[in-house]
């Protein structure tokens, strides 16, 4: 595991400046452009969802949707999307969420999870914190619990994991 952990971060690139100036932004495409450090990755994501047994992965807008439904596939578990507002047809929840300038709202489709089901929820990367921490309030909106809240990188400096309400996973660490 720490093999494939050591060929993941090898992929993970730092690009100064983006999207604004001062920022430094981890990018994980270059490890799905990777075949073999994709699957290391996702054979990491895998095997440690399945020592949570939860019953669905939920994946967030948009860079969760990379990750989320290959995981739950392997597991033979749904995969269930949460998205900015407007995105998802039917009756849905919301809740706000603050970014850095003003607020958005995120979305999940009422019935696709239900009361009681236990929940990890995926995503690519922690920074503020915010995005998870709404997406932990829309499942406790839907009576079901959040088990773990599973992401590729954290990035330890904002101190995102003090906002979410739920246990955090990271992989990796910067
Ligand atoms: C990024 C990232 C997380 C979120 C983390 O998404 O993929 O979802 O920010 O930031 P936070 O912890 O400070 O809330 P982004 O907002 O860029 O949206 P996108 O995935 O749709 O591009």
């Amino acid at each position: 595991d720490k093999n494939k952990l050591d060929r993941v971060k090898a992929r993970i690139d730092a690009i100064p400046d983006f999207p604004k100036p001062g920022i430094l932004f981890r990018d994980i495409f270059p490890v799905l452009s990777d075949h073999g450090a994709f699957s290391d990755l996702i054979d990491l994501m895998t095997s440690h969802v399945k020592s949570l047994s939860v019953d669905v992965v939920i994946g967030l807008d948009a860079r969760g949707f990379l990750l989320g439904p290959i995981i739950a596939q392997n597991l033979q578990l749904p995969f269930v999307p949460i998205r900015k507002k407007g995105k998802l047809p039917g009756k849905t929840i919301q809740v706000e969420y603050k970014l850095e300038y003003g607020s958005d709202i995120f979305e999940l489709q009422v019935d696709s999870v239900k009361e009681g089901q236990r929940i990890v929820i995926v995503d690519d990367l922690l920074a503020t914190g915010g995005t998870m921490s709404a997406a932990c309030q829309l499942v406790t909106k839907a009576n079901a619990t959040t088990v773990e809240c599973l992401v590729v990188i954290e990035l330890k400096d904002l101190d995102g994991r003090s906002k979410v309400p739920s246990k955090v996973h990271s992989l990796v660490e910067y």
